[in-house]
């Protein structure tokens, strides 16, 4: 099938680049000239893993092309998938700005019957709004057919590849019996997971479950979905905090509660809290539209309130290891909001180390992939090169981005360097016994 993905952010290249591979003609678009220039010279401007191959592969085979002008890519195709960002307000509503736009383009630029495809998480009743804009912008000589999707991705980063070709579940939100029916032919290989990439890869699936909807559940369920996981993460973190003053383990109550099918084990790490693009937005955009039609937020609300606290931990837990907080070194491991992504959007690390220099701290940060400083961190802090050049004299460590690598350091050259031996661990990551028996004084998260 012929398909235009608009907008080649996360989740616009992979969705591209994954249509491609399963075998259908994709022209990947976006209004900013520089990106689409970067893109053909090879350059892809995020880290994830397998993405570069898979997109230098499909481009090579011209399946999936770059270009800027979206009006032309939305001629040639019979599928629009709309990829553009919808960044929050300050009032946790997202911006519409980017859809709005689309959606009048998609309107005179229609010049035979489309579906057009929501995979940005919108918020409820997007679908609708983005009906009546294409309408209003239809003229009489291009009244075309068209129909609305919402097909919610569902992808995380550092593993999107993978939860595209191999997705636990499939959500189409349509009215139409047509259009159906279409995007079950175009995710036919991902259903029946019959595609070459799939053919030796340990993920592979017996077959995917499609689930059909009208689009209002649809838009519904990414958001509770988000919401629903935060929720569990905060919910663990509350129970660590309380482990801390009573003397019990998070890992052994997780594990305890996990074992449970009803729970299971996953997204109950305790930490230093949720942050990146996802969870924070989405849930005050939940939150946002619950108070908008009525409905009360409670849970939200606290979900919300108990992970703003969250990050702070580490800071309390500073001040009990080394007293005053001014002119001591910091050495900070990570930046990401999580391993395997250069995404610090609203990534925790971030406000702990402003926190540290809003104190006095000399604060050294090293990360394995960001080495630029990010929006909204304080300049006063050193990115450095390596791992042992963060902590080279430092009073504390602290490891806020639970990355490999911070495994393998050699954690006796680790303590020679330091000044004082304190570590801690805000993912619960580094194995507590083992600096004990070198001689840390180790504090990690409900442990
Ligand atoms: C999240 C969802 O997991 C995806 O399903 C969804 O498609 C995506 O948002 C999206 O809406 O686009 P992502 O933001 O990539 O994916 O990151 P996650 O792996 O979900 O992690 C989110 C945050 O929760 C991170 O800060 C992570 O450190 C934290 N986390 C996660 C915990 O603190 N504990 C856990 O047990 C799991």
């Amino acid at each position: 099938m012929k398909v235009c993905v608009i907008g080649t952010g996360y989740v616009g290249l992979v969705t591209g680049v994954c249509l491609a591979e399963i075998g259908h003609r994709v022209i990947c678009v976006d209004k900013d000239n520089k990106k689409i220039s970067l893109l053909n010279s090879g350059k892809i401007p995020i880290y994830e893993p397998g993405l570069k191959e898979l997109i230098s592969k499909n481009r090579s085979s011209e399946s999936m092309i770059f270009n800027s002008d979206s009006g032309s890519g939305i001629r040639q195709s019979d599928i629009i998938f709309v990829c553009v960002d919808t960044p929050p307000n300050p009032s946790g509503h997202p911006n519409l700005t980017a859809i709005d736009e689309v959606a009048k383009l998609i309107g005179s630029s229609i010049n035979s019957y489309k579906i057009i495809v929501n995979k940005s998480t919108v918020p409820i009743g997007t679908a609708k709004r983005i009906e009546k804009i294409i309408k209003d912008n239809q003229t009489i000589d291009n009244n075309y057919d068209f129909d609305i999707v919402s097909n919610p991705e569902f992808l995380k980063e550092g593993e999107a590849v993978k939860d595209v070709f191999f997705p636990e579940r499939l959500v189409i939100g349509s009215d139409s019996r047509k259009a159906i029916d279409i995007m079950k032919k175009l995710y036919e290989p991902i259903i029946n997971q019959d595609f070459d990439y799939a053919e030796s890869n340990s993920n592979k699936k017996e077959k995917i479950p499609i689930l059909i909807t009208d689009s209002t559940s649809s838009e519904l369920i990414k958001y509770a979905s988000n919401a629903y996981l935060a929720t569990k993460i905060s919910f663990i973190n509350e129970i660590a905090n309380l482990c801390e003053r009573i003397g019990a383990n998070i890992l052994d109550v997780t594990y305890g509660m996990g074992l449970d099918s009803r729970i299971g084990p996953k997204f109950m790490k305790a930490g230093i809290g949720w942050g990146g693009s996802c969870f924070p937005k989405d849930v005050r955009a939940l939150r946002y539209t619950s108070e908008e039609y009525g409905a009360p937020a409670g849970i939200l609300n606290a979900v919300i309130q108990v992970n703003n606290q969250q990050k702070f931990k580490v800071i309390q837990k500073a001040m009990d290891m080394l007293g005053i907080i001014d002119d001591k070194i910091v050495g900070v491991l990570g930046l990401s909001f999580k391993p395997d992504t250069d995404d610090t959007r609203e990534s925790p690390p971030i406000a702990i180390i402003n926190k540290f220099l809003e104190l006095g701290a000399e604060v050294r940060v090293y990360d394995p992939v960001v080495k630029k400083y990010p929006p909204y961190m304080d300049s006063g802090a050193t990115i450095v090169d390596d791992p042992y050049e963060a902590i080279d004299g430092a009073n504390l460590l602290v490891l806020v981005t639970e990355w490999d690598e911070f495994l393998n350091l050699d954690y006796k050259k680790v303590k020679n360097l330091m000044k004082f031996s304190n570590i801690i661990d805000g993912r619960n990551f580094l194995n507590k016994e083992k600096l004990q028996d070198i001689g840390f004084k180790y504090v990690g998260i409900g442990i």
